[in-house]
């Protein structure tokens, strides 16, 4: 038998240090970012030390680059004007856009050596444009070198404007899956300019209304119904109902990020992940096909069914809700969700997803399932049975 303290262990006792961490930033709206009487950006480069000009590296996604061909020597003209602060280092930087931002670990290491040799520091600026999945690669990469790099993200599309932009998630996918390696850092700022959003396929303006619908239905049950007073609006694209929307997401995710408790962000903050344990295993099993908003769309409608299954969920709300996904365009059954459900040895079944997603929350499963619109609740089992269900009430219904 051991004893319980060994004699080192009696000689010194072991010095216990809490460090508390505070993030403080803040998140911009804007226009016309980069029009030279724009100083927004200059002022937040700018700050703190106004008597030497920073080192910044320019990173586009290429698919705003595409639709915003004069976008680098706008940003040029800007440098050139504010040079006092701004010393713009190499060249702009190009990034496909989309997850392949996050599938090729080749991009993170071009990030990495381009940081290398231009020599940024702690000192130097890395302003990233572009959608969600650019701006989370560029997000691991700064942080991860030198100690982290100064990060001022511009998200481009509705969903990383209205949630994942102004996040200190900064994850990309590896071993086939989503999100497996990331870092929590905090931006700088973060710069939401509306003009980006008009040059936006359907799709991608669809897709990032999934997040403020996940928002609003574990959050705010005023947010959801004014939501689903500007569809109509929405579906035409009218982007002054897209900028109230996108500015109430925006602060409904920051609130709840603040009030995490600071130990573990991921594990204390699961109810942002409504609908998502199956978004990430179907965007796995479509490889990337579905985009990330419409994953989610597919992932809240099956976690509405089975709390409407459950009884926890009035029928009236329930169809409410799957209602007003639909008639926003989303689909919310796909074929993927059934393939290999019946047997959980299959890797196609959606059911992986459960012990991928409770592997990314510590061991822990924690479900987001709803109560009623605007009222969440985490449960820690759910049944599989009643999930098949849901998922043939989904294909047979809808
Ligand atoms: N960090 C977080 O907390 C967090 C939260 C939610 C989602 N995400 C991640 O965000 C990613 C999805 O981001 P997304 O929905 O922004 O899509 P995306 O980044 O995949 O971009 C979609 C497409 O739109 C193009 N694009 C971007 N801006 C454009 C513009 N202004 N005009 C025309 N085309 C444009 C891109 O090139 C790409 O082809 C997923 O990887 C998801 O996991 C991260
Ligand atoms: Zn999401």
């Amino acid at each position: 038998m051991y004893a319980q303290v060994n004699e080192y262990d009696m000689a010194l006792p072991a010095i216990q240090q809490k460090i508390t961490l505070n993030f403080s930033y803040p998140v911009h709206f804007t226009e016309g970012l980069f029009h030279l009487q724009n100083t927004l950006v200059a002022r937040l480069i700018g700050a703190g030390c106004e008597s030497k000009s920073k080192k910044v590296l320019i990173i586009i996604d290429t698919g705003v680059l595409r639709c915003h061909k004069g976008l680098i020597s706008q940003i040029n003209a800007y440098a050139k004007r504010y040079s006092n602060i701004i010393t713009m280092v190499d060249r702009t930087m190009l990034v496909p856009g989309g997850e392949a931002a996050k599938n090729d670990s080749y991009l993170i290491e071009q990030v990495h050596s381009l940081i290398n040799k231009v020599r940024l520091s702690c000192n130097s600026y890395i302003l990233a444009i572009g959608g969600g999945a650019v701006l989370d690669m560029v997000g691991y990469a700064a942080a991860t070198a030198n100690r982290g790099i100064n990060l001022i993200k511009v998200p481009t599309t509705v969903l990383a404007q209205s949630n994942s932009g102004a996040s200190i998630n900064n994850s990309v996918n590896a071993f086939g899956k989503k999100n497996f390696l990331g870092v929590m850092a905090p931006p700088v700022a973060v710069i939401n300019d509306f003009n980006f959003l008009t040059t936006l396929s359907d799709e991608d303006w669809r897709s990032g209304i999934a997040e403020a619908i996940k928002v609003a239905l574990i959050k705010d049950n005023d947010f959801f119904n004014f939501i689903t007073t500007k569809i109509d609006a929405l579906v035409s694209r009218d982007i002054n109902a897209m900028q109230q929307v996108i500015y109430r997401c925006a602060q409904l995710h920051l609130a709840h990020a603040a009030t995490s408790d600071g130990d573990c962000p991921v594990i204390s903050s699961p109810p942002l992940y409504f609908g998502h344990w199956a978004a990430h295993k179907l965007e796995q099993l479509t490889y990337y096909k579905l985009r990330h908003g419409e994953a989610v769309a597919i992932g809240i409608a099956l976690d509405c069914t089975y709390s409407y299954i459950l009884s926890l969920l009035s029928r009236l709300e329930w169809q409410r809700i799957l209602n007003t996904l639909q008639l926003l365009g989303f689909t919310v059954y796909i074929s993927e969700l059934s393939a290999g459900m019946c047997n959980l040895e299959d890797p196609r079944c959606i059911f992986q997803g459960l012990e991928e997603y409770s592997e990314s929350l510590g061991g822990n499963l924690s479900i987001t399932l709803l109560e009623s619109i605007g009222r969440g609740l985490e449960v820690s089992e759910v049944n599989i049975a009643i999930y098949r269900e849901a998922i043939n009430l989904l294909k047979n219904k809808f």
